[in-house]
């Protein structure tokens, strides 16, 4: 067992080490086991101390390879840091041996090192966004270098449940896409549509140049990128596949938005996202 293989455990002090050693769990697993599913709750986080593990999640019925994470590497922040499900599955490669650290030791010691609380939210950001660029449909089509120019030109914004992105009538200010977090599109009293990570909003009024058609409300709160309405413009000047796809969900959304309103129920529908 290797736990010099971790670094996370290195911004521990010495007396906090002993400690977490005590109250590690250690699973020496067989290749391609299931380690933790996408969609339950999590109550620990893991580390690789040896061998592989890969990171999978499903999208409309099929599998994601979403990363490989080498001896060292850690998983399962996502869920003890926001609450969430896990959001994705985690299986071995090969044989390995996982540490398992209980929600109530990192509890315990978060405070003894501050920077191991530190370094689990900016892996828990850094991986919202990657998963939210593997699986959004403006970015999926993409190759990953064309992929990481375009999200440098995006700015990261968080909102609190409760702000409005943008209202019905009003200017737009760009496109927005969900890193993670939930939305909703509302209109004339109704509820269209729910936005989750992955999806983007703000397209309708890009293409038409005119006005926000509906309010985007953040109910869960949410991370964003946003490219401001100027650069849109290059940038869909640059790469016109983006326009195509934005067309393409912007006239689904159009539909959409038709039948909810024309009848009377309106039952929200989640995302209207392209599958
Ligand atoms: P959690 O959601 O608790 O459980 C699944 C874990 O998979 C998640 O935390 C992260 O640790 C990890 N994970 C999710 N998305 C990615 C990604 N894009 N790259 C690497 N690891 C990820």
């Amino acid at each position: 067992m290797r736990y010099a293989n971790v670094p996370l455990f290195s911004a521990f002090s010495t007396r906090t080490f002993i400690k977490v050693l005590g109250q590690v769990r250690v699973h020496t697993l067989a290749p391609e086991t299931l380690i933790l599913k996408e969609g339950e709750k999590g109550t620990s986080i893991f580390a690789v101390a040896e061998g592989q593990v890969r990171v999978t999640k499903e999208l409309g019925g099929q599998i994601l390879e979403l990363a490989t994470l080498p001896a060292g590497s850690f998983f399962g922040e996502m869920a003890l840091l926001t609450g969430a499900p896990r959001r994705a599955s985690v299986w071995t490669i090969g044989d390995a041996e996982i540490l398992e650290i209980p929600k109530a030791v990192l509890d315990e010691i978060g405070s003894e090192a501050p920077s191991m609380s530190e370094t689990l939210r900016r892996f828990c950001r850094e991986r919202l966004l990657q998963t939210a660029l593997a699986t959004g449909a403006l970015f999926r089509g993409l190759d990953p270098t064309a992929r990481d120019k375009l999200v440098h030109r995006f700015r990261t914004l968080e909102a609190k449940a409760g702000a409005s992105l943008l209202e019905e009538g009003k200017p737009v200010d760009g496109l927005y896409v969900v890193v993670d977090g939930v939305l909703q599109v509302q209109k004339a009293g109704k509820t269209l549509a729910v936005l989750r990570g992955g999806d983007f909003f703000g397209e309708m009024s890009l293409l038409s140049g005119g006005s926000a058609a509906a309010t985007v409300v953040v109910t869960e709160q949410a991370t964003l990128l946003k490219l401001a309405r100027n650069v849109c413009e290059d940038v869909l000047r640059e790469r016109p596949e983006l326009v195509e796809t934005i067309k393409r969900v912007a006239e689904e959304r159009r539909r959409a938005n038709e039948q909810a309103l024309a009848s009377s129920k309106g039952k929200p529908a989640e995302g209207h996202s392209p599958a």
